[in-house]
């Protein structure tokens, strides 16, 4: 019998959610509205990659900007830049590129216009030089595809994934979905490429509990179908069981 590895996120409630962790060489899906916390959930599967199990990682930025991203989970005691110092870690800058302006990033993608071929490169040329095991592409929307052409955009994406499970590595690509759409990518097409998706809700105001996540597929996982609580804190993301009382409103 042939046993899958686990790829453990090491984010405290998950793993045990999905019989320890990711399957590994695939991709998963982290979709939610804005805020829902998809940044920091992703960007903990790398720290914690690196700083539990020695697996290198690299971070694919489209959105925010890496400096912004490192001040910001400085609130979470990471220090990213040691861990690139290290080699533990790079974080790719395609979030300027876009808008033709050159990045004063180590790794970054040209001012000359967005492409996923030189992204793909990039990934490739920095995951090996590092020995990466795990990729975040933060996020799918943000490669701009044009939203009229679904069958483009699935076909980029599974280009994408078979890409990244070619090179080793087990991954996340986030995407934007409005709260309480019946899809769960921006383009509604997502979901089916990916080999898991994991789905985060921020509803209603103030209090503890607005904030769940559910997983809603797993290929060759027998997983969890429930809605958990999760807190975001100063550890970062922390999936609660659902009958579990936490403190601190
Ligand atoms: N230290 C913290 N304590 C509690 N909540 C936090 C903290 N830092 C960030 N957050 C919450 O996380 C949200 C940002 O999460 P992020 O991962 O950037 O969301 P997304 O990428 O889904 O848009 C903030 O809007 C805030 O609600
Ligand atoms: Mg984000």
């Amino acid at each position: 019998m042939i046993f899958l590895k686990r790829i453990a996120t090491g984010i405290k409630g998950l793993d045990e959610l999905m019989e320890g962790g990711f399957p590994e060489g695939r991709t998963i899906l982290v979709s939610g509205a804005c805020g829902t916390g998809k940044t920091i959930l992703s960007m903990q599967y790398l720290y914690n990659g690196a700083k539990m199990f020695s697996e290198p990682g690299v971070y694919v930025t489209l959105d925010e900007r890496p400096d912004l991203i490192r001040q910001d989970v400085t609130r979470f005691g990471w220090d990213l830049r040691k861990l690139e110092e290290e080699n533990m870690l790079q974080i790719i800058d395609g979030s300027i590129a876009k808008i033709g302006i050159p990045s004063e990033e180590e790794f970054s993608m040209p001012a000359t216009g967005f492409d996923l071929d030189k992204l793909l490169l990039e990934i490739m040329h920095v995951t090996k030089r590092i020995g990466a095991k795990r990729v975040v592409i933060d996020s799918i929307p943000a490669l701009g595809f044009n939203f009229e052409n679904s069958n483009e955009i699935r076909k980029a994406i599974l280009k994408l994934s078979y890409l990244l499970m070619r090179i080793g590595v087990t991954s996340i690509l986030t995407s934007e979905i409005q709260e309480g759409a019946n899809k769960y990518g921006k383009y509604g097409v997502e979901e089916y490429v990916v080999d898991g998706v994991i789905v985060l809700h921020y509803m209603g105001i103030g209090t503890q509990s607005n904030r769940t996540m559910h997983i809603r597929k797993m290929r060759a996982t027998h997983h969890s179908e429930d809605l958990h609580p999760i807190e975001i804190s100063e550890k970062g993301v922390t999936i609660h069981k659902i009958e579990e009382e936490y403190e601190d409103a």
